[in-house]
């Protein structure tokens, strides 16, 4: 028997379940009293273990509205956690009776999916660490979708601290699914990672262009802006100069704030981008809505509280809705018409030598006891391997092949078609050496493919 559906990553969905989720979510926000019937005596619990006011709250204000209960761990230092309990233990007490889903935030990247992987209830992920957020993904969509009827095709801007924004990295995920332009618009020092570059580039077919934005106008002036497109026949897009493509239309800007809780570093809020009248007075953003997941410090002045085109607080209303019909859907209390499945192109496991990953914050190195190191092919050509807990790329310099003994420089050509499940990513030459491979001019033997 298959066990519970989890929603981990934003990938966990096909595109037409979550078009099917605004659908529900739309009934379930014209009278959000009226769906009490829908999962009484159902009980969800919130175990947070960062701070939280919009996600754990809208999550348990959307139980209560269907009808359901909820226990709710709003700090998870106050639990025995604090004792030395892992999560794995936890998500097993939890599910095991207390509560029929489990909605899940914490610190280490990867965290969701190993409580998924131990939990006999769905778990839903509410932010692991810089990593992902697909439920404020999702808020985000329907946003989209209510303010402008579509997301295939329009311009996003997304602004801020790109790197360590978990909302932006799954964010950028879907929009790319959707067919959605995005300009990358990131405080200097904290552009979008490189393991996120390379997944929306290979799985998701979008191209990085240097964006010339000067139109954005002050809001870009002091970023190294980029535009990522979809290489989709159906683009409806407004950046046409395929040179020195130019932003002339945005729909929606998506402020961030510094997430400081991760990167520790210098707090100088001078120098953050600040969105206000001024750069929002620019041509190109006049019939920009602006976004943010909150919450907000100064990166978007107060003045634009006012501004119709401000819609973060209607944002975050926006995720009660949507929760009751992420929640509905994974108790299986809402039938669904929509083909399920997962962006996902299938991922191969692959060997590495006995490096860790390169993450601190990984979950494989804060429960070492209940999570195997685990690596799985990122991209064919070059050859890249990630971590399958937190998606970061491992580095690596040499290759080798199992069934030759071989290893080979890491671009080499012949490696290309090396079966995954024959290739072990190796940290340097001592460590191919030392693990018993040989340079290939020992041996004849070619590689399989
Ligand atoms: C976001 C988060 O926690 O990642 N907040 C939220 O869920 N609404 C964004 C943030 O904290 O900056």
């Amino acid at each position: 028997m298959s066990g519970p559906r989890h929603l981990v990553s934003i990938d966990d969905l096909s595109l037409a379940e979550i078009r099917e989720l605004f659908e529900r979510a739309q009934e379930f926000a014209q009278d959000p009293r009226a769906w009490a019937a829908l999962c009484p005596g159902l009980i969800s619990a919130s175990l947070f273990y960062e701070p939280s006011t919009r996600t754990r709250l809208s999550f348990e204000s959307a139980m209560l509205r269907l009808g359901g209960g909820v226990v709710t761990a709003a700090d998870m230092r106050q639990s025995s956690a604090s004792k030395g309990e892992s999560l794995a233990d936890t998500v097993r007490v939890v599910g095991g009776g207390y509560a029929d889903i489990i909605v899940l935030r914490h610190p280490s990247e990867g965290a969701a999916r190993l409580a998924a992987s131990y939990s006999s209830v769905p778990v839903i992920n509410a932010g692991d660490g810089s990593h992902e957020h697909p439920t404020q993904t999702l808020c985000d969509l329907y946003n989209l979708y209510v303010e402008h009827g579509r997301i295939e095709g329009i311009d996003v801007v997304l602004a801020g601290d790109l790197r360590y924004s978990r909302t932006i990295h799954s964010f950028a995920y879907a929009l790319a699914r959707f067919g959605a332009n995005i300009i990358c618009v990131p405080q200097a020092g904290f552009e979008m990672p490189e393991y996120v570059l390379q997944r929306l580039r290979e799985e998701f077919g979008v191209e990085p262009l240097r964006a010339d934005a000067t139109r954005l106008g002050s809001l870009a002036a002091a970023s190294d802006a980029m535009y990522l497109t979809p290489q989709k026949p159906h683009q409806l897009s407004l950046f046409t100069d395929a040179r020195g493509w130019k932003v002339d239309r945005v729909d929606a800007v998506y402020m961030t704030r510094p997430q400081t809780e991760r990167h520790g570093a210098d707090d100088n809020k001078s120098e953050y981008l600040r969105l206000g009248k001024r750069a929002m007075a620019e041509e190109s953003l006049r019939q920009a809505v602006v976004m943010h997941p909150l919450p907000r410090r100064d990166e978007i002045s107060e003045e634009m509280d006012s501004d119709p085109r401000s819609i973060y607080f209607k944002q975050a209303a926006r995720g009660v809705p949507i929760r009751m019909a992420i929640l509905g859907t994974l108790l299986g209390r809402l039938d669904s018409q929509a083909e399920p499945g997962a962006a996902q192109v299938q991922r191969y496991p692959v060997t590495v030598g006995d490096n860790p990953c390169p993450n601190t914050t990984c979950i494989s190195h804060t429960e070492t006891r209940h999570v195997l190191p685990s690596y799985q092919l990122a991209s064919r050509s070059p050859l890249r391997a990630h971590c399958a807990w937190c998606s970061q790329e491992l580095p690596f310099t040499f290759v080798a092949c199992t069934s030759t003994g071989h290893y080979h420089q890491a671009g080499a050509a012949c490696l290309r078609r090396v079966r995954p499940d024959h290739l072990v990513f190796l940290r340097d030459e001592g460590q191919a050496r030392a693990l018993g491979f040989e340079p290939p001019q020992r041996s004849t033997r070619p590689c399989p493919q």
